[in-house]
């Protein structure tokens, strides 16, 4: 579904972005620009997805649940990168909360897709998903 599709593109760049964060070290140029980065792509991912993928599954009782539960992780999400913002970056609390926030994350994106999007598949309509993929990726670009 590109729907699905469309998502998990953007999923794959905050995997590396994680990955990437925490493998850096101290108040280094290179950190501050990967985290700059996920902190961006985090962002705006989320508020797309809650746009365009979670306010059409809080209209059905079977996902409302579920959607709720992910939007709370979103901002579960949003309190770690003020956690990361208020922190002294070169200190070693900063790389301890990075990563907490990669594995927030990482949790997070695999649940989407091993059990938010089937549930979703079941729920939405094609045309429904091929519409809500077209506004996904049209907010993603115009950031
Ligand atoms: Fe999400
Ligand atoms: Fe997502």
């Amino acid at each position: 579904m590109k729907l699905f599709e469309e998502i998990i593109e953007d999923h794959k760049k905050q995997r590396i972005l994680c990955n990437m964060l925490v493998d850096t070290s101290g108040e280094t140029k290179k950190r501050k620009v990967i985290y700059e980065e996920l902190k961006n792509e985090l962002k705006v991912h989320a508020d797309a997805e809650e746009r365009y993928f979670y306010r059409p599954l809080f209209k059905f009782d079977e996902t409302q649940d579920q959607a709720r539960h992910s939007v709370a992780e979103h901002q579960d999400i949003d309190k770690l990168i003020e956690e990361l913002d208020e922190t002294d970056m070169s200190s070693p609390g900063w790389l301890a909360t990075a990563k907490k926030l990669k594995h927030e994350v990482l949790h997070h994106l695999d649940e989407e897709e091993e059990d938010v999007f089937p549930m979703a598949d079941k729920t939405l309509s094609e045309s429904k998903m091929t519409d809500l993929a077209k506004d996904y990726r049209s907010m993603m670009n115009g950031r």
